[in-house]
């Protein structure tokens, strides 16, 4: 027996508008500019130095000389933005991060380096935390507690506050806190104030997960947390996958502690609290595509599993459709020179 089928007559047929290149293209929603697109690049010291990061391939850890050059290839592609990480060797971490807040270290050098070529044309954003340089690999600095020894919220305040105006000093446009201790947005506002950096601007990384997506970010910067039970990770500061409202919170309270900039990371698993803070703040909201964002996609196509350029074009749509202003990307260079953007 044949079933017929009656022929859809439908007033409204979305189909009709995705027939072409053209007619998709003018009723596309979304789209990414390059200003949008802000690399992180990691800071070493010395000189002639360009070192590839085995977890992150195509990433290079690169002396002051050769950011420099980096930095204005960034500049033609136009990009308007770059994060700076510092990477210090392992002799000099220590318990109280000093190297954190050295005028003399990898980042403020960069910084007056960079402000003194290109002047006001580049934004420079610099992670402010001190997991990078404490010997432990903990972001704050670890103190007995009732509990034992824990990474302490209040004593770590002061270092943060200080590499915060350790990198306003030398140059930076933007600091931008990841360590996740409680009331550090305030504690450098008030440290950049009280300094004269009343227009230093804070971007908080407001909604940071404790996520496993950072593993090769950790190996670029030898800076994984070591210690056992509450210190073997950072579930001890960082948010809790499961938590969404809470997220919400922290978002609410870096801005009331006068957060410029908010950001949710990692990206593409939390597109959730990214729409939500969208519609909860009027700050300028940023994403962060982090390493292990970066490495799978990476890993996938090297494989053949995926198609590259439109996989990454898809993620990086979907986390600027979801409400973000900035992305931060390992990609951001390579998807201008490529094109994959179009
Ligand atoms: C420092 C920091 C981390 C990242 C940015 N800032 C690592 C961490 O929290 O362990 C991750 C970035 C990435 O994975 O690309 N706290």
């Amino acid at each position: 027996m044949t079933v017929r089928v009656a022929p859809l007559k439908l007033v409204r047929r979305p189909r009709r508008l995705r027939r072409s290149a053209a007619l998709r293209q003018l009723v596309s929603e979304t789209v990414i500019e390059p200003h949008r697109l802000v690399p992180p690049l990691f800071v070493v010291s010395g000189a002639g130095e360009t070192q590839p990061i085995a977890s992150l391939p195509g990433v290079d850890r690169l002396s002051v000389d050769r950011l420099l050059p980096r930095l204005e290839h960034l500049l033609k592609l136009g990009i308007r933005a770059a994060l700076l990480f510092g990477v210090v060797a392992p002799g000099t971490k220590s318990a109280c991060a000093a190297t954190a807040f050295d005028p003399e270290g990898p980042v403020p050098r960069a910084l007056r380096a960079a402000r003194s070529h290109f002047g006001d044309d580049l934004v420079l954003i610099t992670d402010v935390c001190l997991c990078a340089y404490t010997d432990h690999g903990h972001c704050g600095l670890l103190a007995e507690t009732p509990w034992g020894v824990q990474v302490d919220n209040d004593s770590s305040l002061e270092p943060l506050a200080r590499m915060a105006l350790a990198h306003a000093r030398a140059g930076a446009d933007l600091v931008a806190p990841s360590d996740m201790m409680d009331g550090r947005v305030a504690a450098i506002r008030r440290a950049l104030d009280s300094g004269g950096f009343e227009g230093v601007g804070i971007l908080s990384y407001a909604v940071k997960y404790a996520s496993a997506f950072y593993g090769p970010f950790r190996a670029a910067s030898a800076s994984a947390p070591k210690g056992a039970s509450l210190l073997q990770d950072r579930t001890s500061y960082q948010l809790d996958p499961r938590n969404a409202r809470e997220g919400l919170l922290e978002a609410a309270l870096d801005e009331a502690e006068g957060a410029d900039v908010l950001m949710v990371k990692p990206a593409l698993p939390y597109l959730d609290i990214l729409a939500r803070l969208r519609a909860r703040s009027g700050l300028p909201l940023a994403a962060y595509q982090v390493s292990g964002e970066y490495a799978m996609l990476k890993a996938a196509a090297a494989v053949g599993a995926l198609d590259e350029p439109a996989a990454v074009r898809e993620a990086l749509l979907s986390i600027r459709r979801a409400g973000t202003d900035l992305i931060f990307s390992y990609y951001a260079a390579e998807v201008i020179e490529k094109g994959w953007l179009m």
